[in-house]
Formats: structure tokens, C-alpha cells, sequence
């Protein structure tokens, strides 16, 4: 019998515990973060799996993992081919960003399907659901909600409903009435999914879990959490901006590296399907520093407008440095390199840069484009409108080679742009036959750019 109820500190972004208070977690180094649970003493969960024993490899029969897919393509992909039975999927983002609207489109397709389904919500009422899925255009079909946040009511329903597709919307929200602390803390938390876990591996349904993550990008506070589940995506955007991305960071059952854009409108979440017309729909004609590149974002590839914005400073001596959509430190470094091999000079100038429609683009295969954006509003000079430009700059001003060169030259032309300015190395290695109507320019330094492609 217990007569003191034991405590302990323990971080809300990693799980180090501590058994007195600490300012700052010795584990993450995040300040303020350790909060006092009560101890949990009981041991953890047993699983009821059958008794297992070693086998031969060849004897191992390839039981291809079961898989449910819904019509909406994007979603399938992702997850690397739909989802699979019995999986756990935690769903991450910021709050607000559209989460549980997927979940709920998700789930519509799912009854629209046949397939039953649970989603249960510990942040609205059935109501409030409901007027969202109006919007969604939820109809008929097997979809059960549930308004709740005690883990054990949400399990009893379930085993009740027995759906082949469950969704708890958020693992911040719902609590175990075995623990003592509040919804939220780390222990609630991952109690919360290791329930869910039992339940979906024990009767084979396919789970999904959202979680909001701070702004910091932490998983739900419990990064601890990403280790238990199969499947950890990320759905991510610019509040300020429609489009949302959604892409996989762990997948037990396939590739990291598909991912889905989305546009928030009206009616709920609609999958873009050709993302490089839709960021680059509203291009200005003929503009100096405006270029369009070809990245590649997850495994395909994109078109995104990079423009550069030099204009005389107001804080001689300390002009400013300003990027939006791409790494700041990198920015400055191929600023060195114009400044440097192309004998520009901007001490006196403000320099903005920025990527249209919100867009993040983190690969060096960018650089050339932020090069000759400067340079072309430098000049004054627009590039002709059917270039688009790929290539990693180094610190001599050379272009390197970057990956995947015709997945990047065949998105330019089916867009209708007929000009690739690239990497020479790049270029020796294609297969021409592959891109008869294009014109390559291969290039081994940026001064070879300019003559190329302002004259
Ligand atoms: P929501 O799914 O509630 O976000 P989360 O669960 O991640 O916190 O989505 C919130 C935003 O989405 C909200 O600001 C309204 C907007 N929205 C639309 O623009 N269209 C729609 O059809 C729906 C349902 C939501
Ligand atoms: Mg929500």
C-alpha cells in the first residue's frame, strides 16, 4: 500500500525524468520543459501476442501486409500504398493546419468505401464534426463518431463498433484514468498510444493518431512517441498560404520519401495535382530577378519561382540580408561567391530574396537559380521566359552536378519551357535521345550564365 504518492520531473519534449526539478532537461536541453507527474508504479502493459519462436529465414512465408486504399491517390501514396491493417499512424502538425480535415476526409472515403469507421474527438462536439463534415461532404456510409476523452470509453467503443479504421484526434486531449496526471503530460500521452496500439495490433485495424507539435517542430511534446508507432507523418504549411504538404518521416511499411500537397479551400482539403503549374500560376511576365528552378521535393520534382529584390540601403555600412524560403546561411555564401567571381558589388544595397507561394526549397540544387535572380536584378534584366536553371554553386563559382537531372529537365518541359540551363556534368551524362525538342545548356562555372542567357 502506498500512503505518499511518489513523483517524478520529467521533460515534456524527450521523457527524461529527473527526480527533482531542473531548470533546463539534461536530455534535450530545452529549458522549463520538466513538469512533476505522479511516479506510475504499476508495470508496463503486457502484450498477448502468442509465444514466439526463431524461424529460418526461407521459411519465412512473404506474407504481403494487407492494405486499405482509398480513392484519394495522394493520401496512398504517402503512406506508400494505402494503409495497412493493424498499423498505427500518428499524424503531426501545427494547430490549425488542417489535420483533423484530412483525418476526416480520410475517414469519409474510407465509409464511402464500406469500410467502418471510428473517429473519435477529444477536441469537438459531434456537432461541431458535423458541420465540418457537411462541408467535407460526408455521406452515408459506416462512419461512427465519438465525442470523448477517456481512454478507457474510447477503447470500450471501440471493441463495441469493432471499425477497420480508427482515428483519435488528438493524443493530447485523451487520458488514461490509471494515471494521475493530466491530459497532455508525457506519461497521458503515451499511455494514450500505447492503448491504441494494443488495440490496433490485437484486432487489425488500421489506426491513426494526430498529435500537435509546438512550434519548435517537436512531435506532440513526446518525441517519444515516433519510436511506438509504425507510421509518422508530417503535414505541414504557411497559415498564411493555402497549400499543405504532407509527407512521411518514419514508414515501417515503405518509403520516406513520397509526399502530397494540398490546397485548403472551401470545401476541405483538395490534392494538387500538378504542383509545379500551381506555384508557378501567377509569374510575372518579363521581370528582372524573378527564376523559375527545378527542385526536387521528396522523390519528385517541382518548379518554384525564386525571386531576388536589390535595392539601394538605408542602413549604410549594415545593409540587409533577407531570405524567405531558403536557407539563410547558404544565401549569404553564394552572395560571397557573385560578389567574388563576378566582380558585383553590393555593399550599399538591401538584398531580398524569397520563393513564391510560401514554398521551402532546402537542396543546394537551387543555387544557380538564387544566383541569377541577383544577377538579374542586378542588371535589370529579365531572363527569357522559357528557362528554368538547376545546379549546386560552389565556393570557386563552379556548377556541380546535382541528382536526378531528367526527372528536373522533363517537369521544365511539360510545362512548356524549353530552355535548361545546367550543370555541365549533369548534362554529359543524359541520354539525349530521351529529350529531343529541348535546349540544354551545360555549364561548369556561373560566369559562363550570363553571356548564355542575357544576350
Ligand atoms: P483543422 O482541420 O481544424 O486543423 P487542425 O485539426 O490541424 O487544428 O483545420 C483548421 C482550418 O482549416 C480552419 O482555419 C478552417 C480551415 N478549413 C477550410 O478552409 N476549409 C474547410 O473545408 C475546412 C473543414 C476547414
Ligand atoms: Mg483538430
Amino acid at each position: 500500500m502506498k500512503d505518499k504518492l511518489k513523483t517524478v520531473f520529467i521533460c515534456q519534449t524527450c521523457g527524461t525524468r529527473s527526480p527533482k526539478w531542473l531548470g533546463r532537461c539534461p536530455g534535450c536541453g530545452e529549458w522549463n520543459t520538466m513538469v512533476e507527474e505522479a511516479e506510475e508504479t504499476a508495470p508496463a502493459a503486457e502484450y498477448s501476442f502468442p509465444p514466439s519462436e526463431a524461424l529460418l529465414y526461407r521459411d519465412i512465408k512473404e506474407g504481403a501486409k494487407q492494405r486499405i486504399q482509398i480513392p484519394a491517390d495522394e493520401f496512398n501514396k504517402v503512406l506508400g500504398g494505402g494503409v495497412v491493417l493493424g498499423s498505427l499512424v500518428l499524424i503531426g502538425g501545427e494547430p490549425g493546419i488542417g489535420k483533423s480535415t484530412l483525418l476526416l476526409q480520410v475517414c469519409r472515403d474510407f465509409a464511402a468505401q464500406g469500410e467502418r469507421v471510428l473517429y473519435v474527438s477529444g477536441e469537438e462536439s459531434l456537432e461541431q464534426i458535423k458541420i465540418r463534415g457537411d462541408r467535407l461532404g460526408v455521406r452515408d456510409g459506416e462512419l461512427y463518431l465519438l465525442a470523448e476523452t477517456n481512454m478507457e470509453r474510447i477503447i470500450a467503443q471501440a471493441e463495441k463498433i469493432r471499425p477497420r479504421v480508427f482515428v483519435v484526434d488528438s493524443v493530447q486531449t485523451v487520458f488514461s484514468a490509471k494515471l494521475s496526471s493530466s491530459p497532455g503530460t508525457i506519461s497521458q500521452v503515451r499511455e494514450a498510444a500505447n492503448e491504441i496500439f494494443r488495440f490496433a495490433k490485437k484486432n487489425n485495424v488500421s489506426s491513426f493518431l494526430i498529435g500537435h507539435i509546438t512550434k519548435e517542430g517537436s512531435l506532440a511534446g513526446p518525441k517519444s512517441l515516433e519510436h511506438m508507432v509504425d507510421v509518422v507523418l508530417l503535414f505541414e504549411g504557411e497559415r498564411d498560404h493555402s497549400y499543405r504538404v504532407l509527407r512521411a518521416l518514419k514508414n515501417r511499411f515503405g518509403p520516406v520519401s513520397e509526399l502530397a500537397i494540398f490546397e485548403m479551400t472551401a470545401s476541405g482539403l483538395q490534392a494538387i495535382l500538378n504542383p509545379s503549374a500551381f506555384f508557378l500560376k501567377e509569374r510575372p511576365a518579363e521581370e528582372s530577378g524573378s527564376v523559375v528552378v527545378s527542385t526536387i521535393k521528396g522523390s519528385r520534382p517541382l518548379l518554384a519561382e525564386v525571386q531576388a529584390l536589390v535595392s539601394p540601403t538605408l542602413f549604410a555600412g549594415n545593409p540587409r540580408r533577407m531570405t524567405i524560403g531558403l536557407d539563410h546561411f547558404r544565401t549569404s555564401l553564394l552572395l560571397a561567391v557573385i560578389e567574388k567571381k563576378m566582380r558585383a558589388s553590393f555593399g550599399g544595397q538591401d538584398i531580398y530574396l524569397n520563393v513564391a507561394g510560401g514554398l521551402q526549397i532546402e537542396e543546394p540544387a537551387a543555387d544557380l537559380g538564387v544566383i541569377l535572380a541577383v544577377i538579374s536584378c542586378l542588371k535589370n534584366r529579365a531572363l527569357p521566359r522559357d528557362v528554368v536553371v538547376f545546379g549546386e554553386v560552389g565556393l570557386s563559382g563552379e556548377v556541380r552536378s546535382v541528382s536526378s537531372p531528367l526527372a528536373r529537365i522533363k517537369e521544365a518541359l511539360s510545362l512548356g519551357f524549353e530552355t535548361v540551363l545546367l550543370p555541365k556534368g549533369n548534362l554529359a551524362m543524359l541520354e539525349r535521345e530521351d529529350l529531343p525538342k529541348a535546349r540544354l545548356l551545360g555549364i561548369q562555372n556561373i560566369k559562363e550564365a550570363s553571356p548564355l542567357i542575357f544576350s
